[in-house]
């Protein structure tokens, strides 16, 4: 099974506003990150993204109307939806979805879910997508402590005029 973190960034490294906002990434970005969710019917999120795609219709979720999986820490947080699985950790999202039998996961955000992610090296490939702006205080790509990864460069495409996309593996 591949997993792969896919994340759209300002030229700063920041993935969105400080007041949570995200809807800054070009149309090229959401198309490709759609195609990569649906392609693997498993994106993977934290707790803090799936609360804002809680606020959407199931139409607008990554995986329309398949799978999500939920990473949180809390006791308290429950759902009945039946393709919304909550886990306690990133290795049990990935536990499931080995279960589940998938091939493929995209680890789709945050910045604490991404770092968690790396941090405990279950990541084999990075897509970001590189958006021509900048906001001097948001909420970074990649935050959960201390920790060190290194990349090898797979390719870089222009989604668009403006647009870079950067794929990485990952060095084990
Ligand atoms: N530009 C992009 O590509 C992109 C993609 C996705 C999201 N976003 C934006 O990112 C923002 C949210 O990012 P964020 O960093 O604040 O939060 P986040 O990563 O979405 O969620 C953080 C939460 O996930 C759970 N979690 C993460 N790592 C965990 C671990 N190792 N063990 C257990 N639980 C873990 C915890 O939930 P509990 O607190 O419940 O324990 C934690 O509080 C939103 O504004 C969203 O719009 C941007």
């Amino acid at each position: 099974m591949k997993v792969i973190l896919y994340a759209a960034i300002t030229v700063n490294g920041m993935i969105a506003k400080k007041d949570g906002n995200s809807n800054w990434p070009s149309p090229e970005d959401f198309a490709s990150f759609n195609a990569i969710c649906r392609q693997s019917g498993c994106p993977i999120m934290g707790r803090r993204t799936f609360d804002i795609f809680n606020t959407l219709p199931f139409t607008e979720w990554p995986n329309t109307d398949g799978l999500h999986i939920v990473v949180t820490s809390s006791d308290s947080l429950s759902t009945s939806h039946p393709n919304i699985r909550l886990v306690k950790s990133p290795k049990q999202a990935i536990v499931l979805a080995q279960k589940l039998h998938k091939d493929l996961v995209v680890v789709t955000g945050g910045g604490q879910t991404f770092g968690s992610f790396l941090k405990e090296n279950l990541i084999d490939e990075i897509f970001i997508d590189i958006e021509p702006l900048a906001f001097g205080e948001g909420i970074p790509f990649l935050s959960a402590g201390d920790f060190e990864t290194k990349f090898d460069l797979i390719e870089t495409k222009l989604l668009s005029s403006q647009t870079i996309q950067l794929h990485y593996c990952i060095k084990k």
